[in-house]
């Protein structure tokens, strides 16, 4: 039985439809129990605990053979992936695949990647058998921003360099793979698409495929920091968050990998492809 934290978030809920279909035993785990319901309805075992609350993740953990962790990013991230590491290793799970970001490593600079590295060396250290899934910018980003795409056909570009986005269904994709198939164990599978795409590529796309005309506008880094706190996050993950997305002009998320592919045998899913799906959200 696999049990997966974080199931009802972006990678999540994608990856409790991939391992459902692969007919795996699974259990969901959700800190909200108004959402016990919709995943029970998924035909999946479904249980509430907070990543706070070691007992609830013990009893998470209780009877599971593998494990898929991935946490909000929140100031409190490191604490939470090491309660439910912990709990994991205690239980006897034997493989836990967890999610983190691109770059992550003991080398890393940025505050993201050193939270993130923190977290994976804490998992290499438990004794369980590890896989480390490293996405870069998901394209379900772009849904933030949908309202505003509808009702005022402007695209904000708050990166200002080409990013080579990666669909949150394939870290899904491969993240089931890890924990079903066979080689995958102790291996570092960093994730982009194929390509890699500017605030004005995106708008051209959105334009191209939603029909009208979109406009592309550079949005200042301190402008978007002021609205990621005023939403909540806090100061020290707004601080993460501005300075990772000051990679971008320097070009340095324009890299692509082939993992996708070499992981699933398909190509990594388009941003194209991403847009006509949702092409209902983005137009009101
Ligand atoms: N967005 C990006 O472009 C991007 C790029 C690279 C890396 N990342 C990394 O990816 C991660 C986020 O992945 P995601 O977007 O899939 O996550 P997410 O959707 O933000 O969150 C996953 C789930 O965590 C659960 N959760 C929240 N607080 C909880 C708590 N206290 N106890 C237990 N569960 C709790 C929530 O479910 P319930 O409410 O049902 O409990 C939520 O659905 C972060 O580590 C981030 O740094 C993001």
């Amino acid at each position: 039985m696999i049990v997966v934290f974080g199931a009802t978030g972006t990678i999540g809920t994608p990856l409790i439809t991939a391992l459902l279909a692969k007919g795996i035993d699974l259990r969901a785990v959700t800190s909200n129990t108004s959402r016990v319901a919709a995943l029970e309805a998924q035909d999946c075992e479904a249980v509430v605990a907070d990543f706070e609350d070691p007992a609830a993740l013990a009893r998470a953990c209780k009877g599971a053979q593998k494990a898929f962790l991935v946490t909000p990013a929140h100031l409190d991230m490191r604490r939470w992936k090491a309660n439910v590491i912990r709990a994991a290793a205690d239980a006897g799970v034997h493989h836990m695949a967890m999610s983190t970001g691109l770059g992550a490593s003991p080398k890393a600079r940025l505050t993201f990647g050193i939270w993130h590295s923190d977290s994976q060396e804490l998992l290499k250290e438990s004794g369980m058998g590890w896989t480390l899934i490293q996405p870069t910018y998901f394209m379900q980003n772009l849904l933030w921003q949908a309202d505003s795409i509808a009702a005022e056909n402007t695209y904000l570009d708050d990166l200002g360099g080409s990013v080579s986005w990666v669909d949150a269904r394939d870290i899904a994709d491969v993240s089931a793979e890890a924990l079903t198939g066979e080689g995958h164990l102790g291996k570092t599978y960093g994730l982009t698409g194929k390509e890699a795409l500017s605030g004005g590529d995106i708008a051209a796309l959105l334009q191209q495929i939603l029909g009208r005309d979109i406009t592309c506008r550079a949005v200042a880094p301190a402008e978007t920091r002021a609205k990621m706190v005023l939403s909540g996050i806090s100061d020290e993950v707004a601080d993460a968050m501005t300075e990772l997305a000051g990679l971008a002009p320097k070009g340095h998320l324009s890299g692509t990998t082939t993992t996708v592919q070499e992981v699933l045998g398909r190509p990594a899913r388009r941003f194209a492809d991403f847009i006509a799906e949702n092409a209902a959200e983005f137009s009101g």
